[in-house]
Order: C-alpha cells, then structure tokens, then sequence
C-alpha cells in the first residue's frame, strides 16, 4: 500500500482515506436514486463535500452551461441551489444519512450573509466542517474576495468566532497569487485549504460563431488544468501552514499520487465523477494499490 493511502485526519476529521468530491460533481442524493442502498454500502469519498449553497435560491444560468473542450470542460452552471432554508428542510436530512461526514460549501456577496449561512450549518450536528466558497464579488466593495489577501482575511476573521467546526477556504486559481490569499485565510484563521476551484475560460461554438456558453464564459475543469492546479498547491503549501485538498483534474491513483506528493493532505475527484460516477473509490484503491504508475511511464520515455 501507497503510504499516503489509508486513513487520514484533516484539520481533527478523521477519515477513512484521502480521497473526497469536489464541490457540485457528485449530486449524492440523484446517485442514491439512481444507486440505491449500494450507494451506501460503497460511497465513493471518505467525506461528501455538497453543491455550493447560497442564501436564497437560485435557478442558475440559461444554457448552454456545459461545454467540452480537449482533456476538460467549460462550465457555467451558475450555483443552481436551493438556498439556506431549502437546503436544511430538504437536502440535509438526505446527505445526513451518507456514511462519511458532511462538510457543506456555502456562498454568499456579503459578510453578513457569510455569517447565517455558516452559523445555519454549522449549528447542525449533521455537518462536520464548512467550505467556503470565496469566489464571488462583495457587493460592498464590488471586489471578488478570494482574488484579495486582505478581504479574506478580513471575512475569515468575521466567520471564525462562529463555530468552532473546522472552516476550509476553497481557494480560486483566477489570481497571480494564490499563496497570498492562502496565507490571508490563514490569518484570519481558517482550519484548511482547498484548492483549484474551475479556471475562466470560453469557447466559441464553431457552428455559430457565438460563444459556447449562454454566458459567454465560465470555468475550465478536468485534466487540462491538472498541472496548474499542481503548481498553485505546491506554492500554497509552501507559503502557509495549512492542510491543503488538493484537486484538479484527478482522474486516477497516479494523479491522486501527484497531488499528495506535492503537499495536499487529501485530494478530491471533479469533473471525472461525471464520467465514472465510482471514480472517488477507483482513485482510492488504485492510490492504496499502486505505485506512482504515471510517474514510471514518464521515466521510461526518458525525457529530460
Ligand atoms: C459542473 C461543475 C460544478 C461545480 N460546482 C461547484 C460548486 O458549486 N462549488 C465549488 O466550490 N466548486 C464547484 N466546482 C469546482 C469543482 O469543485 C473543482 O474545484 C474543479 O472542477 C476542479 O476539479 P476537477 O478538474 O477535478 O473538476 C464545479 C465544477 C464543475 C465541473
């Protein structure tokens, strides 16, 4: 077994491996439809992250929302969610009964509405940690404030007298620096990283000569952004002392490996989830089974 592969504590949860979802790429209670009790008995993560919820609800953007593009794909979904009060009437009870524990991801444009929703969630008992999503403007300042050292900062030292269930930033890669801002939420006292969230990106749908997405852009996921994301986790890792989770583009025990090498101390499975709903557990054994099998490859082909 892979040394980094068996069970793991991140920030005092103790979990049973180091693979978990990334946020909106597993919609647990669809698989448990679909699944059924098997979903149950072999659930993919050793902890369910859910879907970002904001305060109210809301539909999302117009399609198209999806587009593929060579090794990833564009998305812009737009938060699609049924706000803080639909969420704990209907979801949580749901995603309390999934085997492994339950961190909720949580948004919102202002430092007031950040506070109810993580002081909602946390209060649960059902929940055991809270990820914020900081990659969205404030309305106040008009800034995007996982893009600022300063206003995370200031939004973790807002957030934090809160609870004491562990806060985890999940870090936007839309920044010349994103150590800066690691090192910003762990001033202000955040328990763990996360990191990449999607990179902005269009495309222009050839057969229009519009662009691909309603919204004209959105963000870019799956193993095209693997190697970014590698970097942006080093350089976090090496600016601030805290527990990373490292994502972006994993697909497979290899990638996982890379991702532990270069520091995280879990590694959560996106875009792959779409195409092998039972990737969470495919990574998992392969990293507990395998050698780095795609680092041998690159070895043999020699290349300098
Ligand atoms: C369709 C889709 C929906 C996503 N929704 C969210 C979300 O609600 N909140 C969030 O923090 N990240 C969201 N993400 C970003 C992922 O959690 C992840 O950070 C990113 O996709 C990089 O990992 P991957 O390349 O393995 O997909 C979404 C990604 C995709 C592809």
């Amino acid at each position: 077994m892979s040394a980094n592969a068996g069970p793991v504590e991140i920030a005092g949860l103790r979990l049973a491996h180091p693979v978990i979802n990334g946020s909106g790429t597993f919609d647990a209670i669809a698989a448990r439809r679909a699944f059924g009790d098997a979903l149950l008995d072999h659930f993919p993560f050793s902890a369910f992250v859910s879907k970002t919820i904001t305060p109210e609800p809301r539909t999302g953007n117009a399609p198209q929302r999806i587009w593929e593009t060579p090794a990833g794909m564009i998305n812009s979904i737009g938060l699609p969610n049924k706000g803080l009060e639909g969420f704990l009437a209907e979801d949580l009870p749901r995603l309390a009964e999934l085997p492994v524990p339950l961190i909720v991801s949580v948004m919102a444009t202002n430092r007031e509405d950040f506070s109810r929703l993580v002081k909602a969630v946390a209060d649960r008992d059902e929940v055991a940690a809270v990820e914020l999503n900081v990659s969205c403007p404030n309305v106040h300042s008009g800034l995007i404030v996982g893009e600022q050292p300063a206003e995370t900062e200031a939004l973790l030292e807002a957030l934090r007298p809160l609870t004491a269930k562990p806060l985890i930033v999940k870090l936007t890669p839309n920044v010349a620096d994103p150590a800066a801002v690691a090192v910003g939420a762990e001033q202000g006292g955040a328990d763990a990283v996360s990191l990449i969230n999607t990179l902005k990106a269009s495309a222009i749908d050839p057969a229009s000569g519009e662009p691909a997405l309603a919204a004209g852009h959105g963000g870019l996921s799956g193993p095209a952004v693997r190697p970014i994301a590698l970097q942006q986790l080093r350089a976090v890792t090496a600016a601030c002392g805290l527990p990373a989770i490292g994502m972006g583009g994993v697909s497979s025990g290899a990638d996982a490996a890379e991702f532990l090498a270069a520091g995280a101390s879990l590694v959560a499975v996106g875009t792959e989830n779409f195409r092998d709903p039972r990737a969470g557990s495919r990574v998992a054994a392969e990293l507990a089974g395998s050698s780095s099998a795609g680092f041998r490859a690159a070895s043999v082909l020699n290349l300098q």
